[in-house]
């Protein structure tokens, strides 16, 4: 038998009824612990499937739409464009010739950008990085950047949706 802190003895029930409640707390404490490990495991599982940088998932239909003049694309450097919820490059390369592509990243759709100093299209994802046209270079997408379907209509540059690689 314990004493209490008055120093009466404390009964056999009292001594049951605290270590209950001492017994409680850690149970307590433990699920509580085991419940953030697992939302902190899901959270992480989430995100590998689908990354924070994932804006767009580049599967947009939707009317054919004039984006821009070929004329006004600037000879080499791609041109980021939002279609609906989505996203693509157009390019104007020599003998004015279009290059379109989904901005979506073909591994899992992080939303890719033209990096200028190394003149490739880079995933800010997993570093998959492509060329000018679309062909992949380096990182973890196992295919080439998916191309957008488009028709160039009096000088202007109609997209019509995108496609995807094989
Ligand atoms: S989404 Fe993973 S490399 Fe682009």
């Amino acid at each position: 038998m314990e004493e209490k802190r008055d120093g009466a003895p404390e009964t056999d029930e009292a001594t049951l009824r605290r270590d209950m409640d001492r017994r409680d707390f850690v149970q307590w404490a433990a699920s509580l612990s085991i419940g953030a490990t697992c939302l902190l495991g899901a959270v992480t599982a989430a995100n590998a499937v689908n990354p924070p940088g994932r804006s767009i998932d580049g599967k947009t239909k939707m009317p054919p739409t004039a984006l821009a003049a070929v004329a006004d694309l600037p000879l080499g450097k791609p041109q980021l464009f939002a279609y609906g919820d989505d996203s693509l490059f157009l390019t104007r390369t020599e003998g004015d010739k279009i290059i379109a592509l989904n901005a979506a990243c073909p591994h899992v759709a992080c939303k890719l950008h033209w990096d200028e100093k190394i003149t490739q299209y880079a995933c800010p994802c997993h570093a998959s990085f492509f060329k000018l046209d679309g062909t992949k270079i380096s990182g973890p997408a196992t295919r080439n950047m998916d191309p957008a379907m488009f028709q160039v209509a009096a000088g202007k540059v109609v997209v019509s949706g995108f496609a995807e690689n094989a």
